[in-house]
């Protein structure tokens, strides 16, 4: 043996050497007092890898190896006696170096990444008390030697590795092992006898391996054996009479075996044992009534055997038991008083038994009331046959009780409110019962519910709205009842919830639409119920499944392929992140920038004295207002092509499309794409763009920039609706609207021509209006605001530019009236900033806030209409120095006798005087400061119609 070590000595020298030719290691061969351990410890380590370099510390130039990291000496000899390499990260393959340390003790490995089998030797046994290689990949069979010369090991763990095959005999040559822990593994086969003879064994765990054969009788020898541990193996047989002599044990873990046949009657010695775990075996017979001696006892889990007949009254005499598991196995009769004095319980399962009886009597009603269940936070009696009534009164139930199943019994009466009390309840299942009633408003007090399953019973009544407060909720199955009435809006508060079934109910009404936030969701089943509407849009109900929403005729939407009442989904798509319109000028209509100014403005026409100060602050001003504008417009700015695709899978732009006339036009085939290039203009609303619906007809769209100040989405849509109806061949007819929250579009008819504005002022192509048109228009306009102020409505926003002139039969048609009602209030202020922004059209009592605003403000606009069709000039003019207000200067003119020079130059002339001169003086009445002195659009139009038939209106050319 002698020169069997020194010869492998040799070798490993020669293999180091060889190894490392270029390192200082090459000294090795020349160091002759060389200690052992620093020797074995250096060919261990360059057996692994060691990518931490955890031990580059270890060092062959030294005494001894008392400094190496892991290694611990004993202080006599200066000797290795324990080396401790937990979690070194370590890899690669067990050498054979660590057979130098003679004097070994204990040899920890354990949380490495070691791989490959295990010779016959990879240490020296002799003085080995503790050997750990737990949680590696260490593979392959152990040698049947493994063993031999182990008479000093007390503990060994193999556990969590890969090992297979047989487990070696010579494991009984370790009379001192106290501990053998080769848990998950996948060592196979029968075990050695001799393992059943080590008398000194405490902690046995071969759990998760594939051993088969039987637990002999002779296990009674092992009197030292505190836990057994043979979970998930193939053992099978009975469990011998002679585990009863190891009265030591605290934890016997025979689960998920073959075990057969009864308890034997010896365990009852087992008076320490804390946990009897005989899960999921074939065991059978009745559970004994020695159970209660078994006094220690915390866990009990029987559950998945074959035991049979009543519960033992003496399981009450199990103080300290806290897990009770007794589902799935054949137990009858009823629960009695069998939990009298459990005082410790945490879980109790009974599911899946015959139990029969009341339930508001044994578990329940003497225990729970009592109170002398005081820790329980699981309780499982479902799949019984338990009768009765829940007890009414659950105020004394423990408040720690986290989960309830009671489902699959034959439970009947109804939920008691009692049920609020349950604080830090999680998990309730009443499902499958014949329960009956309203589910309790209380139910809301209930603030942990996760989980409420009250599916397949005769529940009544509709679904409280306290059911909002629990927020924690995640699935809430309600389906085969009785249930009607609407779901309440508060269900979408519930943000967690992912599993919804409502399904086989009476439940009726529309779905809010406020579902569609919930973000969770994974299921929302509907089907079979009277719901009627439309479906919510967006979110989870974009691609909800047509079989959860079916069976309800009423309902409407993609999913039931049944479209609703001229609503389409999400026809139209924008992106409001799109930054497209900084990149070139905006179209310089007047109109929509001099925000603020107005009243400023309007005080400065008023008072001429400060007319120059006044220009000056508003070219200032406006300056800056434009500026400003222009990038709140391009913030608002309308997607241009290709943005568009992809721009909007997001739900927050779905909102609702309403064509008031024919057949939806819009489709999402076609898209009605805003783009920037169909811009048509801007006003104090915002911008108007031109599309085309699906049969070639174009139409208007404007995009409402004042949605802050818009109303509620009912009161917004009841304006427009009402706008809707007005129709006049000099209105431009509204064809519906399309609504979100935060965008609003208005969907008129197009007119073709442009706006007098462009006409007057812009010559479009260098033609002038001839007067006739001139007059025409002005008449048109008339008729078209006498119509609107007989329907009550004001315009408040009457100019030039929305005028739109139809280029077919040059008939005005007048835009933008009654937009103000959209507000959500008439304010002064709002009205004249984001409305009458355009100089010289405000009426005069805008700014005074004691005049009531009538439909004579429109009247005064139309005046300066008027005048600004007559004479072809702004209603205000900006000089060099000057400013120049249309009507003061017709007025001046008029007082002068020199009218017919303000008729507009381009006409050369050409227009009759008897028509042109009353319509000036019409314009300048129209214009009156104060609004009573002003006619009516009525009285206009048949003023209006006089001038035109000069032969029956002699006195108005006077
Ligand atoms: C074992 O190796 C794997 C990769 O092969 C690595 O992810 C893991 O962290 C290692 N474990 C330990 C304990 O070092
Ligand atoms: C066996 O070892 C594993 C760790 O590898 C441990 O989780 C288990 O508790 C041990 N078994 C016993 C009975 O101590
Ligand atoms: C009892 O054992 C079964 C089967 O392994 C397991 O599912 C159950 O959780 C255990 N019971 C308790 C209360 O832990
Ligand atoms: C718009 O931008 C905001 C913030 O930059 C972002 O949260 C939002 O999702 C964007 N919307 C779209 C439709 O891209």
């Amino acid at each position: 043996m002698q020169a069997g070590m020194s010869s492998r000595l040799g070798m490993s020298v020669v293999v180091a050497c060889c190894l490392l030719i270029l390192s200082p290691w090459a000294v090795i061969s020349v160091n002759p007092s060389l200690n052992d351990d620093v020797l074995g410890l250096i060919v261990f380590k360059a057996d692994i890898q060691d990518p931490e370099g955890k031990l580059s510390s270890w060092d062959e130039d030294q005494d001894n190896a008392c400094n190496f990291v892991g290694a611990k000496c004993n202080p006599r000899n200066n000797r290795v006696v324990e080396l401790n390499l937990d979690g070194f990260s370590l890899s690669g393959h067990l050498g054979r170096g660590l057979v130098q340390l003679q004097f070994l003790r204990k040899l920890s490995l354990a949380r490495n990444n070691l791989t490959g089998s295990i010779s016959s030797s990879i240490v020296g046994m002799e003085n080995l008390r503790v050997l750990d290689l737990s949680e590696n990949s260490l593979s392959g069979m152990l040698p049947n030697d493994f063993f031999q010369q182990c008479g000093s090991l007390k503990s060994v763990s193999l556990s969590n590795n890969k090992f297979t095959g047989a487990f070696p005999g010579s494991l009984g040559s370790c009379p001192m092992l106290e501990s053998l822990n080769v848990s998950s593994n996948l060592f196979s086969g029968v075990l050695p006898d001799s393992l059943w003879s080590l008398s000194e064994l405490s902690v046995l765990d071969l759990s998760d391996n594939s051993f088969d054969g039987e637990i002999p009788a002779g296990i009674g020898g092992m009197y030292n054996l505190r836990t057994i541990g043979l979970r998930r193996n193939g053992f099978s047989g009975i469990i011998p009479d002679g585990i009863g002599n190891c009265f030591l044990l605290r934890s016997i873990d025979l689960s998920e075996n073959d075990f057969t046949g009864s308890l034997p009657g010896t365990m009852q010695k087992l008076t320490l044992c804390t946990n009897l775990n005989l899960q999921v075996n074939s065991l059978d017979g009745d559970i004994p009534d020695w159970i209660g001696k078994m006094e220690s006892l915390e866990v009990l889990n029987l559950s998945g055997n074959r035991f049979s007949g009543g519960l033992p009254s003496s399981l009450g005499n199990l103080k300290a038991l806290q897990v009770l598991d007794l589902s799935w196995n054949g137990l009858t009769g009823s629960l009695a008083e069998s939990l009298h004095g459990c005082s410790s319980l945490l879980e109790v399962d009974f599911s899946h038994n015959s139990f029969t009886g009341d339930v508001s009597s044994g578990i329940f009603g003497s225990k729970l009331l009592m109170g002398s269940l005081p820790r329980l936070q699981m309780l499982d009696m479902s799949s019984n046959y338990f009768s009765g009534g829940i007890p009414s009164d659950f105020r004394d139930m423990t408040s720690s009780l986290l989960s309830l199943n009671l489902s699959n019994n034959s439970l009947a009466g109804s939920i008691p409110t009692s049920i609020g009390s349950l604080k830090a309840l999680n998990f309730l299942d009443l499902s499958v019962n014949r329960l009956s009633g309203s589910i309790p408003q209380e139910l809301g007090q209930a603030i942990s519910l996760r989980e409420l399953r009250l599916q397949k019973n005769q529940l009544s009544g509709s679904v409280p709205s306290s059911i909002g407060t629990c927020l924690p909720l995640t699935t809430l199955i309600l389906s085969d009842n009785y249930l009607v009435g609407t779901i309440p809006v508060e269900i979408s508060k519930l943000a967690n919830l992912q599993f919804v079934d409502l399904s086989f109910n009476n439940f009726s009404g529309e779905l809010p639409k406020q579902l569609a936030n919930l973000a969770h969701l994974l299921n929302f089943n509907i089907s079979h119920n009277h719901f009627q509407g439309e479906l919510p849009l967006g979110g989870f109900f974009n691609t909800i499944s047509p079989y959860s929403v079916s069976g309800n005729p009423a309902l409407c939407g993609a999913a039931v392929n049944r479209s609703c009442p001229a609503v389409l989904p999400k026809p139209i798509v924008l992106n409001p992140n799109s930054t497209d319109a900084t990149s070139g000028p905006l179209p310089d209509t007047p109109g929509h920038k001099r925000i603020i100014l107005s009243i400023s403005a309007l005080v400065a026409i008023g008072a001429a004295a400060v007319i120059v100060i006044g220009v000056i602050a508003i070219t200032v001003l406006n300056f800056q207002v434009r500026s400003s504008a222009s990038r709140s417009a391009a913030a608002f700015a309308l997607s241009a092509g290709d943005d568009f695709s992809h721009s909007h899978t997001t739900d927050a732009d779905s909102g609702k499309l309403v064509m008031f006339s024919g057949e939806p036009d819009f489709s999402t085939g076609t898209h009605a794409l805003l783009n920037k290039d169909c811009e048509l203009g801007r006003g104090g609303f915002g911008a108007v763009y031109r599309t085309m619906l699906r049969d070639g007809r174009a139409v208007a769209i404007k995009k409402l920039t004042v949605s802050s100040l818009v109303k509620s989405q009912d009161e917004f849509e009841r304006e427009v609706k009402k706008l809707g109806q007005i129709r006049h061949s000099n209105l431009v007819a509204m064809e519906g609207y399309y609504w979100t929250p935060s965008l609003q579009l208005l969907i008129s008819e197009f007119v073709s021509g442009g706006n007098l504005h462009k006409h007057l002022h812009e010559g479009s192509g260098g033609s002038v209006l001839p007067w006739n048109e001139r007059f025409n228009i002005v008449l048109g306009t008339a008729k078209a605001l006498a119509h609107l102020h007989k329907m009550g409505i004001i315009h408040y926003n009457i100019k030039s530019s929305n005028v739109l002139i139809d280029s077919k039969s040059g008939e005005p048609k007048v835009a933008d009236f009654g937009l103000a009602r959209l507000l959500p209030m008439l304010d002064r202020y709002v009205l004249s900033s984001k409305i009458q922004s355009v100089l010289g059209y405000m009426a005069p009592e805008f700014a005074c806030r004691t005049v009531k605003i009538t439909e004579k403000c429109d009247v005064y606009g139309f005046g300066v209409l008027v005048l600004e069709v007559v004479t072809g000039k702004r209603p205000v003019e900006y000089m060099e120095d000057d400013v120049i207000v249309l009507c003061d200067m017709v007025r001046g003119a008029l007082e002068e006798g020199r009218v017919e020079e303000c008729v507009d130059g381009r006409l050369q002339g050409e227009f009759p005087t008897e028509e042109a001169v009353p319509v000036v003086k019409l314009g300048l009445i129209c214009t009156s400061q104060v609004p009573s002195n002003r006619p009516d659009m009525a009285e206009v139009v048949n003023i209006l119609e006089l001038i035109r038939c000069p032969s029956e209106g002699q006195e108005e050319s006077s």
